[in-house]
């Protein structure tokens, strides 16, 4: 094959992979993992290695081994992703759940006022976002910040947690104010997940970012994870292009940031495997969506390319997993093939 990413670049659109700097740093598996990600992907998105839980250690404190390592150390260091070729995006600067929220802020909860909290969360952006000035076109400034629950009584749903807590809806605002003033060329997104459909989760989020910017704040998109199974039906002018639709005539680009379509297994298998079918036409079910919206829609990201490092297994206990588009050994799947066929249609 010659590659998603060739057939990609000819339809104006970028793909992207979450991998993980430790599996780029050991080029794992003998060495298929970096050719893989080159040959088939524009941007790299860490998947984990660009979260506060890893970089924010204390106050000032913070831990740039690995981003450095990725992204030079200075504006003038060239690390690992400009010698190769590879964009990189920023995911996450401040992910409102309390189990994501670094622990030792969270210990310290009752002695830190608003303020404290707010120029802490100051500190934090404008360190990573600045440190990397010009190396990071765009980043999900802020995730999951609204709850399951419908009516949770707060207007846009917001979660209940540590930002929330101290600083109200506001922190969503000040999360975009640091990150624009730490890097004024950088696209800044919100990203979730279940907010791809019209509901009442997407709704909110539609609320919220409508408010930021209201506030004066920019704020230049959305970012629809797309964790899903083989329940989705993904077609022209139903609900999920209607969300889309709606994000786009009121200014918002948006972005497919996290896809993978998880199906039931056994042990690495497929537990049907007329499932590997379906999940096929589903991923180009998605490129299609994707490809509709483009250039309003930049890039279709999804979360790892490979099942062996995929997050879906261990999330639900081993039952469901397969769910990215090449195997355990990096073999291209029906889907890796169903999105290159989809690619070539010019
Ligand atoms: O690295 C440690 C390892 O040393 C330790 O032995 C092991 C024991 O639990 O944990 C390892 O860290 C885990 C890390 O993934 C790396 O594998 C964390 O516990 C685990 O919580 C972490 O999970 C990540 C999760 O976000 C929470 O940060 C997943 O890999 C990652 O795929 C997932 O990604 C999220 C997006 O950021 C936001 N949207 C949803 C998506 C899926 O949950």
């Amino acid at each position: 094959p010659i590659g998603l990413k060739a057939s990609a670049s000819v339809r104006g659109l970028q793909f992207g992979t979450a991998a993980s700097i430790d599996h780029l740093r050991n080029n794992v598996d003998g060495g298929q993992f970096n050719p893989y990600v080159i040959k088939n992907y524009h941007l790299i998105e860490p998947e984990n290695d660009l979260k506060p839980q890893k970089l924010w250690r204390g106050e000032n404190n913070y831990d740039w081994v690995d981003s450095d390592w990725l992204l030079g150390a200075t504006p003038d260091t060239v690390g690992w992703a400009q010698q190769n070729g590879m964009q990189i995006r920023g995911h996450t600067l401040v992910w409102a759940t309390d189990n994501t929220i670094p622990h030792w802020l969270l210990q310290q909860e009752s002695s830190i006022t608003p303020d404290k909290a707010k120029s802490l969360m100051s500190d934090y952006i404008h360190a990573v976002v600045g440190r990397y000035r010009g190396k990071i076109p765009s980043w999900d400034v802020v995730n999951e910040a609204v709850d399951d629950a419908q009516n949770n009584g707060h207007p846009f749903n917001m979660r209940n947690c540590f930002w929330f807590r101290k600083l109200g809806q506001d922190f969503v605002k000040y999360a975009f104010m640091f990150a624009h003033q730490a890097d004024p060329q950088a696209r800044l997104y919100y990203n979730d997940y279940n907010t791809e459909d019209m509901g009442s989760k997407s709704n909110s989020a539609f609320e919220l970012v409508k408010w930021v910017r209201s506030e004066g704040v920019a704020i230049h998109g959305v970012g629809m994870q797309w964790h899903i199974g083989l329940w989705a039906t993904v077609n022209p002018g139903d609900q999920y292009y209607q969300n889309a639709q709606r994000l786009i005539d009121n200014g918002f680009d948006f972005m497919v940031t996290e896809l993978d379509i998880a199906i039931p297994m056994n042990g690495n298998h497929p537990r049907d495997l007329n499932d590997l079918h379906k999940q096929g036409l589903l991923y180009r079910a998605l490129l299609k969506y994707v490809l509709h919206f483009s250039p309003r829609c930049h890039a279709l990201i999804t979360w790892g390319f490979t099942d062996r490092y995929s997050w879906i297994p261990a999330f639900s206990d081993y039952l469901n997993g397969v769910a990215l588009p090449s195997d355990w050994n990096y073999q291209p799947k029906y889907a890796y093939w169903q999105m290159q066929e989809e690619l070539g249609r010019i």
